[in-house]
């Protein structure tokens, strides 16, 4: 529908420049808004306020002569002019009906695919295994899954990288810690990944000895030494499978096979130097093999090196993400990488694209893009920290939800037995969690509440679980009996056509979602949807509705919102559950 909106609009800017009412050449960008009040219709542009200079006219007279250039058309029920100049457009019923039937006959809810198919690879969650994952690898896990979901829905080949930091200098004292134990110990130990960093770091500031056998490890373990690199193995396999662990509770869709980890580009690294060489583009800094971009300048106009290799031989971050595009380009065919990843970051990135192109790492058509996102804070405005002023473990936090869970449910009179309690518990506590990420505009920081996001009041996963049985409990008091699917839709309650607008929107946000890597769009859609299911509920009487079309248009509405919530909610990673 915007789409086809787009395209009249199109067709009247062509018209209006034939007249010469436009300069031919002033290049136009059309944009359309869905207006929050409906009495402005169902969409507006801004298009005559903009073009009203470059055609030197006012915008409302603007606003006319372009009216008066649509071509002839059904889409098109009504438009006014507002205010200064906008163009608001009220879409025809039969379309909407029209709109509406495909989406209940088609089994993707008529979303369509896209039409620039790509290999996408996703770089998303990628911890440092140092540490056991903690509540800042929380937003790149949730939000870099829902965007895989997405794309892939949308008809792209979609490769998940876990780039997971195996191989910084942290492990020598990790390494020197182990050694120090004995096996039963070390195992022990090893159970809780915190306490076993914070131990090791704990000896690594106290005794120099051990420091010293630290930093001889790492130098041993680099080289490829076969005593170092099984006590490593060991340990990043019990960080690994504490990560699978919080993957497979969260539902996200990462496993072992996805990881590519730091380690594995070792035998990469030489060639990357190699190659920058060769391309003339390495300069020594005090020992150090480095990059300078003029791109890239610190504040007071120095120039900022990329270091790829240091004094004493060793490669950077920076070296193994130049091997990892080259790799993910030529080895996955990738065509798009993305990249989930905290904003702080950013400036790493645009240096490593930029650089990866100049190189000749990445050539023509690949995208790259990195999708940064806000730190997770604290009531307190500061990073979230748990009640002993520790960083919370995962673990820890999933655990703390789904024991809040349990109780926002018991405060609810139900019909439900303790044991079936106990796993919606679950259900509800893990999608609390992601949705209060998901929910939140990805760039900005946002404040980790229990209250506000175990709730069944406002945009939270609760009232959405919710919101979906109860449009499902009409189908089970409808039982065996069915109803007929070949009705038209009616649409006369100003309820029904509030639901039916908002229906057709969602092949639109799902796009959005994919576009901008937003999320939260699709949470603000479903949030939307719900609300006015509910009004058209408790306005439009369903089951003991008389008419039979209109019963069974209503059913057709009823099921449609259920199809949708449940499908908006998956591509969040969010399963539905059929009671609460
Ligand atoms: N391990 C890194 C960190 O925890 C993030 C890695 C992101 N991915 C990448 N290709 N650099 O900060």
């Amino acid at each position: 529908m915007k789409e086809q909106l787009e395209q009249l609009l199109a067709d009247a800017i062509g018209k209006i420049k034939a007249d010469g009412v436009l300069p031919a050449d002033h290049s136009v960008n059309i944009q359309l808004d869905r207006p929050r009040d409906k009495s402005h219709g169902d969409f507006a542009t801004n298009l005559a306020l903009t073009l009203a200079k470059p055609a030197k006219s006012n915008p409302r007279q603007l606003a006319e002569q372009i009216i008066a250039a649509l071509p002839q058309n059904t889409l098109i029920a009504k438009t006014d002019i507002a205010g200064p100049g906008f163009i608001n457009f009220t879409i025809a019923q039969d379309q909407l009906k029209q709109q509406l039937q495909a989406m209940f006959d088609s089994d993707r809810l008529a979303v369509d695919e896209t039409s620039d198919k790509r290999t996408i690879v996703i770089d998303y969650s990628s911890p440092n295994l140092a540490k056991e994952m903690h509540v800042g690898h929380l937003r790149s896990a949730i939000i870099g899954d829902a965007v895989s979901r997405v794309s892939e829905f949308l008809g792209h080949k979609v490769i998940r990288q876990n780039h997971v930091g195996d191989w910084g200098t942290q492990f020598g004292m990790l390494l020197a810690y182990m050694e120090a134990l004995d096996n039963q110990e070390a195992e022990y130990e090893l159970s809780n990944l915190e306490t076993f960093y914070k131990a090791a770091k704990q000896r690594f500031d106290d005794s120099e000895t051990f420091a010293n056998r630290a930093r001889e490890l790492v130098v041993k373990l680099q080289s490829g030494d076969d005593y170092c690199l099984r006590l490593w193995n060991q340990f990043i396999e019990v960080s690994l499978s504490h990560c699978q662990e919080v993957y497979d509770r969260l539902g996200v869709k990462l496993t072992r096979n996805d990881v590519m980890a730091e380690s594995a580009y070792n035998d990469r690294l030489p060639g990357v130097i190699e190659h920058l060489k060769a391309r003339g583009l390495l300069v020594e800094d005090q020992g150090a093999q480095c990059v300078f971009l003029d791109e890239f300048k610190g504040k007071e106009g120095e120039p900022l090196p990329i270091i790829v290799q240091k004094k004493g031989g060793g490669y950077l971050y920076a070296t193994t993400d130049l091997a990892a595009i080259q790799y993910r380009q030529k080895e996955l065919g990738g065509d798009y990488l993305m990249y989930f990843v905290d904003a702080r970051q950013s400036l790493h990135f645009e240096q490593i694209f930029t650089l990866a192109r100049k190189a000749g790492f990445i050539e023509g058509d690949i995208r790259t893009q990195h999708f940064g996102f806000g730190t997770v804070m604290g009531k307190d405005g500061k990073p979230y920290k748990s009640r002993d002023g520790g960083v919370t473990k995962l673990a820890d936090l999933l655990d703390e939800a789904e024991r809040r869970a349990l109780e926002l449910l018991q405060q609810k009179s139900s019909d439900l037995t303790e044991q079936q309690q106990q796993e919606i518990a679950k259900v509800v506590g893990i999608s609390s969690v992601k949705y209060a990420d998901l929910s939140k505009n990805r760039t900005s920081d946002y404040i980790f509440d229990w209250d506000l996001m175990l709730t069944f009041e406002g945009n939270t996963a609760p009232y959405l679980l919710y919101a979906f049985t109860r449009v499902n409990s009409i189908f089970s008091r409808l039982g065996e009996q069915g109803f007929d699917e070949s009705v038209p839709f009616v649409l006369e309650d100003e309820r029904e056509l509030a639901l039916a607008n908002q229906l057709v929107r969602f092949n639109e946000v799902v796009h959005q979602v994919y576009d901008k890597a937003m999320p939260h769009f699709l949470c603000g859609y479903l949030f939307d949807l719900a609300g006015r299911f509910s009004s058209f509920y408790e306005a439009c009487p369903i089951l003991n509705q008389d008419d039979a079309q209109l019963r069974n248009s209503r059913l057709k509405l009823a099921r449609l919102t259920a199809n949708t919530l449940q499908q908006g909610l998956q591509l969040l990673g969010i399963p539905t559950l059929e009671k609460m």
